[in-house]
């Protein structure tokens, strides 16, 4: 099964992917994910996207796409994909279908997640993540059983990413009402739109999500 997590910054996407990989095996593609690991190893990628992603403005097309179509690669061929923050354009999206066919893979679903814009911006401001293990936690909301140590890996630094003031969250908003809510109509007319409400607790998402692959 292969699904697009659709939804603006801050609306559970990582979040639930992540749950959607533990528990059925499937394969996480966060483009955000993997434009940041490239800005970390300060590859020729990363050194292109890193002032685009620092304020806020998406990264290319041609990039992205080529991120997506080298990890589609990478996977296992029965593996199902979970892509999280792509397709974020027109164009994107007629790339991935490009791309689809030619890993022999359809689209089952589109499943957006709708929320609040104002309660984004305070989920995105108050995460952090564990530096070690990548797990995701947030001041008020999902804090770790034990305060300072990871739930997951035990590790004790955190870190909060650049992207996640204010500021920037707005713009990263405006991008998405701009150039990202315009693609779902063109997933709607093939039928496999799913709608969430994202603004419901963590589990609640997470329940409503399986209740739509399993009817998939
Ligand atoms: P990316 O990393 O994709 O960021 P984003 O889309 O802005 O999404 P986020 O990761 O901020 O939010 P999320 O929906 O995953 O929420 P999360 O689950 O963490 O992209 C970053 C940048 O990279 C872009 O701005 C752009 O520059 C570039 N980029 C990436 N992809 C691109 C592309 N395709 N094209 C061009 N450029 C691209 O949840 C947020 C917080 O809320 C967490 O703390 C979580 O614990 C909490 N939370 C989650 N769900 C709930 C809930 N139901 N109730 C309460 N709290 C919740």
């Amino acid at each position: 099964m292969n699904i697009i997590l659709l939804g603006p910054p801050g609306a559970g996407k990582g979040t639930q992917a992540a749950r959607l990989v533990e528990r059925h095996g499937m394969h996480q593609l966060s483009t955000g994910d993997m434009l940041r690991a490239a800005v970390a190893a300060q590859t020729p990628v990363g050194i292109r996207a890193k002032a685009v992603m620092d304020a806020g403005g998406l990264v290319s097309d041609e990039i992205v796409s080529a991120l997506i179509d080298d990890e589609l690669a990478a996977m296992g061929e029965t593996v199902g994909a979970i892509f999280d923050g792509y397709p974020r354009t027109a164009a994107q999206a007629g790339q991935l279908d490009v791309i689809l066919a030619k890993h022999d893979r359809m689209l089952d679903r589109v499943i957006e997640l709708e929320v609040d814009e104002d309660e984004l911006v305070h989920r995105i401001v108050g995460r952090y993540s564990c530096a070690s293990c990548g797990a995701g936690y947030h001041d008020e909301f999902h804090q770790p059983e034990v305060a300072g140590l990871c739930d997951k890996c035990g590790g004790t630094e955190f870190k909060r990413r650049k992207d996640d003031n204010e500021e920037t969250v707005r713009t990263r908003m405006a991008e998405y009402r701009a150039k990202t809510a315009p693609i779902l109509p063109l997933y709607e007319a093939r039928g496999i739109v799913a709608r969430v409400d994202g603004m419901a607790p963590i589990d609640t998402v997470t329940a409503s999500v399986e209740a739509i692959l399993i009817g998939a």
